[in-house]
């Protein structure tokens, strides 16, 4: 077995480690999560079935003893910083764990990057390729041919076209559905519920159907 831990904790970090837990009881997967490095939450605090093991900044320690990592700190404001945060940690790609749930179907000329997370009932069609640690949240849909950059966020049920450029840092809200052909720009969000008919630039937060410019990401 390897030995993941979680960075991050309530919310997307409880989530994934649930479903790397729930593989593991299925026998489809050999990793093992140890519980979470989280600054707001007490060392020893369960978060759902896992306890805080650490603080953030104690990664490195860790990867000295063996472990692998799964980054889940991201958000729609600030996301530059918190990337940059753990970008600062030194963690080498190679040890970034990547996870695909057994539920989740993935073309097989899909590539993801270390550290990615596929989730239950998601699809993923042929040819896209996803930077390191992006996220396919549960029921989310991937169409084909599409670049994915780094740290993207596709929230659970979202619909994503085909013959995308989506940028590094990107949330796609929940139940949001993005057209073919578009862009995306770095640290761009759509909205919950969200279609985008149009390219959206870099830190640009768009909501509503059709998707309209709300503001820009601080
Ligand atoms: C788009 C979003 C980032 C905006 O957040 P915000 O800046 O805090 O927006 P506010 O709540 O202040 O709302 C501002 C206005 O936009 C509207 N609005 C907010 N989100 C909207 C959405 N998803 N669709 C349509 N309109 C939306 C609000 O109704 C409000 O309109 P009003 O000024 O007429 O009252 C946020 O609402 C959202 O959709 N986040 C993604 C949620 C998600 O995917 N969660 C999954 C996490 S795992």
């Amino acid at each position: 077995m390897r030995k993941v831990v979680v960075l991050g904790g309530l919310g997307n970090g409880a989530i994934v480690a649930a479903a790397i837990e729930h593989a593991r009881r299925m026998g489809a997967t050999d990793l093992q999560v140890e519980g979470f490095l989280n600054d707001r939450t007490p060392v020893g605090e369960m978060i759902d079935m896992f306890p805080v093991v650490g603080r953030v900044e104690e990664a490195k320690r860790l990867l000295d003893e063996g472990y692998w990592f799964i980054n889940t700190i991201l958000r729609i404001d600030g996301n530059r910083e918190r990337i940059a945060m753990f970008e600062s940690l030194g963690l080498p790609d190679d040890r970034l764990a990547t996870f695909v749930h057994p539920m989740a179907y993935v073309a097989p000329s899909v590539q993801l990057g270390p550290g990615c997370v596929v989730m239950p009932n998601v699809s993923m069609s042929p040819g896209t390729r996803l930077g390191k640690n992006c996220f396919m949240m549960v029921g989310s849909m991937m169409g084909h041919d599409n670049i994915v950059g780094d740290y993207c966020h596709i929230a659970a049920q979202a619909a994503v076209g085909s013959y995308l450029h989506i940028g590094r840092g990107v949330h796609i809200g929940l139940n949001a559905t993005v057209i073919e052909n578009l862009t995306i720009g770095d640290y761009a969000t759509l909205g919950a519920g969200g279609v985008l008919t149009k390219n959206i630039g870099e830190r640009e937060i768009w909501a509503g159907n059709p998707a309209r410019f709300l503001r820009m990401a601080e």
